[in-house]
């Protein structure tokens, strides 16, 4: 345990990140090496009445910072909603650590070695809203890094910062970890909460959101690890410093798992705006000095964007319009000759295989779509005639629509954009589709 330990603190995942970054990461806001006593200075202050919750709030909101667990929402909106709902009633807090995208590890990487943030920033939230339990829910293989929240937490614990009289103040502050059972799907915030409760892991309809209608049916904050990695700098250095480390109209820091086709796949963390190019050219650009032929932006769920579109600023608004999205980071980079039918029918059997099946269009459109694109690629196949092409087509607009929750919504479609890169780029996916909409999920 120590080695893995060892690993994920220091070396590890990282290592190439580490001959181009500053350190320490550029949203810590403490020295590198602090101990309990010289971090957790916003807490502090807030806790003893320097701060002013509404102050964070509005700072929160003013910054622009959206939630980085891929969806993007305001997490300034959100701090408010849980504040300001159902005063004097009992509330929650939990950091969403079930990171379990392909191609997603960035979570991995700072709750390992920025676990004073994560757990400032909940903190910092359970405050502002007024809950007295918090909960980092965990991906169960996360073991070294759960060793390593362990750690802290117990110091803070020893140090008086948490407990039933946290930082002196009188305020009882109370935090602990959830280990996830396992399951992509509970890393869905509502199946999350269904897990907790001690139920089947599967998605509740939204709306109620949980900042209304969360754990136990309470008001509860739910954000991911780096979205409250990122408050406390914030709050320390204020809205317009965070805005100002962007590029243009984007703002503030954003983390990286760059895989694939890769010389460096690492974890980066650049200005948000960073190009698509300049990220491949920060992991040392694709594997053997081999031309891109296609990249998903933000995670298995977005959609691949080809070589003509490398120049995208990473954003959650400029890759929206660019028909794909920034979700949850994960930058997989595949190289020109790679078969994209066939690595996007594997996205599809990830999710396939991982669908709870509580619903009947991802359930059984899942496996009708995998099946069909199996057999074309059994076939020595590599492209779609009009008829398979239709089905998919229909079953991905079934799916995108009717489905509960986001993996039956987005399950296609990365499959679906790849038929656009085989026919020559962006213009080829975004022709009519049967039923004359736009041929990319609206989420
Ligand atoms: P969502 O859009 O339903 O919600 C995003 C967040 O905003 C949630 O916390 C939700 O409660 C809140 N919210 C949305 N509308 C609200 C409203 N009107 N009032 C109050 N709160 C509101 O998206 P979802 O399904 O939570 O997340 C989908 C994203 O998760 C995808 O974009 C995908 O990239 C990402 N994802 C990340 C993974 C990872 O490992 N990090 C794994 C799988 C998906
Ligand atoms: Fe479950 Fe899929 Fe329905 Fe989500 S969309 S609730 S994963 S069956």
């Amino acid at each position: 345990v120590d080695e893995l330990v060892d690993a994920a603190r220091g070396s590890g995942v990282g290592d190439a990140a580490a001959a181009t970054r500053v350190e320490p990461w550029p949203n810590d806001p403490y020295p590198a090496g602090s101990g309990v006593d010289g971090r957790y200075a916003t807490l502090r202050a807030l806790l003893a009445g320097e701060l002013d919750a509404d102050d964070i709030v509005a700072t929160l909101k003013d910054s622009g910072l959206r939630g980085m667990g891929g969806a993007g929402f305001p997490t300034g909106q959100k701090w408010s909603l849980v504040r300001g709902a159902q005063p004097g009633t009992t509330k929650y807090a939990i950091v969403n650590a079930d990171e379990s995208e392909p191609g997603t590890f960035k979570d991995r990487q700072i709750l390992a070695q920025q676990p004073h943030l994560v757990l400032e920033g909940l903190l910092l939230g359970m405050a502002v809203v007024g809950a007295e339990e918090g909960w980092v829910f965990i991906r169960h293989e996360y073991g070294p890094e759960e060793h390593v929240l362990r750690e802290e937490i117990d110091a803070l614990r020893a140090a008086g910062v948490v407990g039933p009289d946290a930082c002196g103040s009188g305020r009882r502050l109370n935090i602990d970890i959830f280990v996830s059972p396992g399951g992509y799907i509970l890393g869905e915030e509502t199946a999350l909460l269904e897990c907790m409760e001690g139920h089947r892991g599967e998605p509740r309809n939204k709306p109620p959101f949980p900042g209304n209608y969360g754990l136990h049916g309470r008001p509860t904050l739910i954000n991911s690890v780096e979205t409250f990695a990122d408050v406390p700098v914030i709050v320390q250095r204020g809205a317009q410093w965070w805005k100002d480390q962007g590029v243009g109209d984007s703002v503030g820091w954003k983390f990286f798992a760059v895989s694939g086709h890769v010389e460096r796949p690492d974890v980066y963390c650049v200005p948000m705006g960073t190009t698509v190019r300049e990220l491949i050219d920060l992991a040392g650009g694709v594997t053997g000095g081999a031309e891109v032929g296609a990249v998903q932006p933000g995670g298995a769920s977005s959609n691949f964007i080809g070589p003509d579109q490398l120049d995208l600023r990473l954003d959650f608004g400029t890759a929206a319009e660019a028909g794909t999205m920034l979700g949850s980071g994960a930058l997989v980079v595949l190289a020109e000759g790679t078969d994209l039918l066939a690595a996007s029918t594997n996205v599809l059997r990830f999710f396939r295989n991982e669908s709870c099946g509580k619903c009947v269009p991802c359930r059984v459109g899942s496996t009708k779509a995998h099946e069909l694109l199996r057999g074309v690629i059994e076939s020595g196949s590599s492209t779609l005639d009009e008829t398979q092409r239709g089905r998919i087509l229909q079953l991905e607009e079934a799916m995108r629509k009717t489905s509960i929750c986001g993996l039956g919504q987005v399950a296609l479609g990365p499959v679906v954009s790849v038929l656009g890169i085989d026919k020559g780029g962006a213009a080829a996916r975004d022709q009519p589709r049967p039923n004359g909409s736009a041929a990319q999920p609206d989420r």
